[in-house]
């Protein structure tokens, strides 16, 4: 499936039901657009090189799924659950039922489902004897980390259109993983609604800022070596970090537009770099104003996340969240589910984060309470399941 570049939507080509199951429920296949009956029979193909959910545009609605096995789960047992919930996500994907669904109805809507599957550092070593490694991250001196988020066995980001569609597929799945592993935790996150704004719109995140606008992108000639690793007998997987990091909303509150903006180096209107007047302009990072000051303050969040070496950079498909917290001010705790793929995450992504940990004026509003990795085994072909090869 030929998925478009983040910022560029995505391809009718990337959303046609596979010509096999064109009879779906409510499916047209005309190809003219990429929503022919409505966005919730789109499709995402399941099967390929690499797993889906993670060069795919990302979708609205986000349920992140940290999963840790039962003690007497072996390789044996963890291949039987892989089987088991590639299948579920195989066929949901394609906007037909899971095995006994209880709810076929529910599966008619995909809306773009995607089911990705990682491996934690345990898994991959203790369990697997694997050689691709996976290492827990350093501890990083702006991290005020809390266990509950914290590093578990297994992930499933399943990723939709449409709530129900994720909400459907979560049940399914997690039918499935009962008897072999335990929820620890789940992170939903959102993004706009499907429709809400034009396809490829930037996000924005709670803060209100336009956020992702300089990130990688499938058409983009490096994304390849950027994101996949070449890893022997790991080709085409990935590593996932997730790092769940709250805002402080009652004090960014008290920060005025001007202040705001300093903070990051962009406008809130257009998230314009506050050297140019629209979106996808380079930032200058050497204009000074009047008085000879930056016009980007070398301290902003785009000034310390940038970096010199081209190689330090990763895709990033971050969610909002908002969950009740009625022992905050608000009522509520918010900020965004990090979510970051990289080839070689101590390569690319370690640097970025340890220079924002040293020096970021966001991290007046932003503290990391959760932090996690995952080996991203590559995708299944057809008949086989995710990480079918690592297991063998
Ligand atoms: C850029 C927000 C955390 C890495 C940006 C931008 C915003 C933003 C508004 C500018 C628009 C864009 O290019 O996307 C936030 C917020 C965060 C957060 C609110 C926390 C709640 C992080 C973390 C990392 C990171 C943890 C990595 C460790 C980057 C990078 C860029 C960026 C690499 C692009 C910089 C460039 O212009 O080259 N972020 N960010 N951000 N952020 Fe963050």
């Amino acid at each position: 499936v030929a998925l478009g570049g983040a910022g560029a939507g995505w391809s009718a080509a990337a959303v046609a039901l596979p010509a096999e199951h064109s009879d779906a429920p409510g499916a047209a296949d005309d190809g003219a657009t990429p929503y022919a009956a409505s966005p919730g029979t789109s499709t995402v193909a399941f099967h390929g090189p690499h797993q889906a959910g993670i060069a795919t545009p990302a979708q609205a609605h986000l349920s992140l799924l940290g999963l840790d096995l039962l003690p007497e789960v072996r390789a044996e047992g963890l291949g039987r659950l892989l089987t088991l919930i590639s299948d579920d996500a195989a066929r949901l994907a394609r906007g037909l039922p899971a095995l006994a669904d209880t709810e076929p109805e529910l599966a008619t809507t995909p809306a773009r489902l995607t089911a990705t599957f990682g491996l934690g550092p345990r898994v991959m070593s203790d369990l697997l004897g694997s050689t691709v490694a996976v290492r827990a991250l350093p501890a990083f001196r702006t991290d005020r980390l809390d266990l509950a988020w914290g590093q578990t066995d297994l992930a499933v980001q399943l990723c939709a259109d449409d709530p129900m569609a994720v909400a459907h597929a979560r049940r399914m799945i997690l039918k499935d993983v009962s008897g072999f592993a335990r929820v620890r935790w789940i992170q939903d996150g959102y993004r706009h609604a499907h429709g809400a704004v034009p396809d490829g719109t930037t996000m924005r995140n709670l803060m209100g800022q336009v956020d992702g606008t300089v990130n990688l992108a499938e058409a983009m000639p490096d994304f390849a070596d950027l994101v996949w690793s070449d890893e022997t007998g790991f080709e085409g997987g990935t590593f996932m970090v997730v790092r769940r990091i709250r805002a402080r909303m009652e004090s960014w509150d008290r920060v005025d537009r001007v202040g705001r903006e300093a903070a990051v180096g962009r406008r809130l209107a257009d998230g314009a770099p506050l050297t140019g007047t629209s979106e996808h302009e380079e930032p200058d990072f050497e204009a000074v104003d009047d008085l000879g000051f930056p016009v980007i303050d070398p301290a902003s969040h785009i000034a310390r996340a940038r970096s010199a070496d081209p190689r330090e950079r990763f895709l990033r498909r971050a969610y909002n969240y908002t969950v009740p917290d009625p022992s905050r001010p608000s009522g509520e705790d918010s900020g965004l589910v990090f979510i970051a793929f990289a080839a070689d995450v101590d390569r690319q992504f370690v640097p970025v984060q340890r220079r924002l940990a040293e020096l970021d004026r966001l991290n007046e509003w932003v503290t990391t309470i959760g932090s996690a990795v995952y080996a991203v085994p590559p995708g299944a072909a057809e008949g086989e399941y995710v990480a079918e090869r690592l297991l063998a």
